[in-house]
C-alpha cells in the first residue's frame, strides 16, 4: 500500500516557538515540536513534509505546488488564518483536505481571532490542545488511511 502523503505548513511566528509567548504557545521549541510530529507521522506509516514561512505568497506557492500533490495538508497559517483570503482560495483551489490546526483555543482570546477565513474550506479545525492540536490531526488521518 502507498504511504499516505502529508504537507505540514506552518505560518508566521511559528519558527518562534518555545521563546514567544510561552503562556500561551507553551515552552516547547519549534525544531522540538516538528520532531515529535515527524515520529508520531512515521509510526503511522506516513510520508511527512514539513514546512514553515513567514510569507503568504510562499506558504501559497507551497499550497499549490506541493500541496496538489500531497493526501492531505494540515496547516496552521498563525495570524494569516485570520484574514488571509488568498490562502483560503488556494485551500480551495487545489481542492485537498485539509485541517486547521491551532496551538491555542482561538476563540478564548481576542476578537480578531475568532474569525478564521480558512475554516470554511477546511476539512475542520482543531484548536486549543497546545502541540496535541498537530497530533490529533494526524490521528484523524490515521482513521482514513489507515482503515
Ligand atoms: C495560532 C493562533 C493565531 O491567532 C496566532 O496569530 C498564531 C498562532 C495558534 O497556533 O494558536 O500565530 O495560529
Amino acid at each position: 500500500m502507498e504511504k499516505c502523503k502529508i504537507l505540514l505548513i506552518h505560518g508566521p511566528n511559528l519558527n518562534l516557538l518555545g521563546i514567544r509567548e510561552p503562556q500561551i504557545y507553551g515552552d516547547i521549541d519549534f525544531k522540538t515540536l516538528n520532531d515529535i510530529i515527524t515520529k508520531k507521522a512515521e509510526e503511522k506509516g506516513f510520508e511527512i513534509t514539513i514546512l514553515q514561512s513567514n510569507w503568504e505568497g510562499q506558504i501559497i506557492d507551497w499550497i499549490q505546488d506541493l500541496g496538489s500533490k500531497m493526501d492531505f495538508i494540515i496547516i496552521n497559517a498563525g495570524a494569516l488564518t485570520h484574514y488571509s483570503y488568498a490562502i483560503r482560495d488556494a485551500i480551495s483551489a487545489i481542492k485537498k483536505p485539509t485541517i486547521e490546526v491551532h496551538l491555542s483555543n482561538i476563540y478564548a482570546r481576542e476578537d480578531f481571532r475568532h474569525k478564521s477565513v480558512i475554516a470554511p474550506v477546511c476539512i475542520g479545525q482543531i484548536s486549543g490542545f497546545g502541540i496535541y492540536s498537530y497530533l490529533l490531526a494526524l490521528d484523524y488521518i490515521s482513521y482514513i488511511c489507515n482503515s
